[in-house]
């Protein structure tokens, strides 16, 4: 039996965790499931970060999954204890594989406001490399703009420069893209960040970490490389989330909507 992972985030995020996990490990299933009631996660409460994780890791459960890939930093950060306990199978998150990664002494991190105020990744890249200065920038205006599909607009670039400005100040070595839409901007941030600093995809590591669970990868790269062992769930506005999702993944996906929050007792 082929295994099936469980991929989940706010919304098209995630997508660059699908794309570089298929890209690596062909003959797999994937669940992805896109909250997209509830994006953005970011300037959500710890509190209810942890109760929407708790839904959909019962969800998974139901759709007997084999392995969880957390593509939201978001979750990882604050709730990545509560996927594990209620997962009870094996979970991956963001976080651990992009960090295990760093050999830079002076690391920027972009992020959700949600991720920033955890502190997850300079107490993970503090934990694993002492001594690492790492400067974290919450970007609240990022997510939004992707998600209505404005990723190349003038004001996304303004945005961008703005939030990349402290990290190039404080002369960083590497940035992480610490929220899985950012990738999808990558060219807008590539104009302001030197070549010399490394651009960070967590993404990539996690992608090569799923070895251990998957074995050895066989390497033979197709576009787009979707096949129809992908299922596409949201919480929302499914039409809407298939037309943002065709240009991301290279197909335009059948996209199911589900109900996660506990339905209304009315006796
Ligand atoms: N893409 C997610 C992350 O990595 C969530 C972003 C959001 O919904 O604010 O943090």
């Amino acid at each position: 039996m082929i295994p099936c992972l469980g991929i989940f985030d706010s919304g098209v995020g995630g997508f660059t965790v699908l794309n570089r996990v298929l890209e690596r490990h062909r003959n797999i299933s994937c669940l992805y499931l896109g909250d997209t009631a509830r994006v953005p996660y970011g300037e959500k409460k710890p509190f209810q970060i942890r109760s929407i994780a708790s839904e959909i890791v019962q969800w998974f459960r139901v759709q007997e999954v084999s392995a969880i890939l957390v593509a939201c930093n978001t979750t990882n950060s604050l709730a990545f204890d509560i996927v594990q306990d209620v997962a009870d199978i094996p979970v991956m998150g963001l976080i651990n594989s992009a960090s295990a990664t760093i050999t830079e002494k002076r690391v920027g991190v972009l992020a959700t406001s949600a991720t920033v105020s955890s502190r997850a990744y300079k107490k993970h890249i503090e934990a694993i490399r002492p001594g690492t200065l790492v400067i974290e920038k919450a970007c609240p205006e990022l997510v939004p703009l992707i998600e209505a599909g404005h990723s190349s607009a003038n004001s996304i670039q303004k945005i961008a420069y703005e939030y990349l400005q402290p990290l190039l100040d404080a002369q960083v070595e590497a940035i992480i893209l610490g929220c899985s839409h950012y990738p999808l901007i990558l060219p807008v941030l590539q104009q302001f960040v030197p070549e010399d600093v490394r651009i960070i995809d967590p993404a990539v590591a996690m992608a090569c970490q799923l070895d251990s669970l998957l074995g050895q990868p066989e390497f033979s790269f197709q576009y787009p490389v979707l096949s129809s062992n992908t299922r596409f769930y949201v919480t929302s506005d499914p039409i809407g989330f298939a037309t943002k999702a065709t240009p991301l993944i290279g197909i335009r996906p059948e996209v199911e909507l589900i109900s996660l929050q506990p339905k209304a007792c009315f006796f």
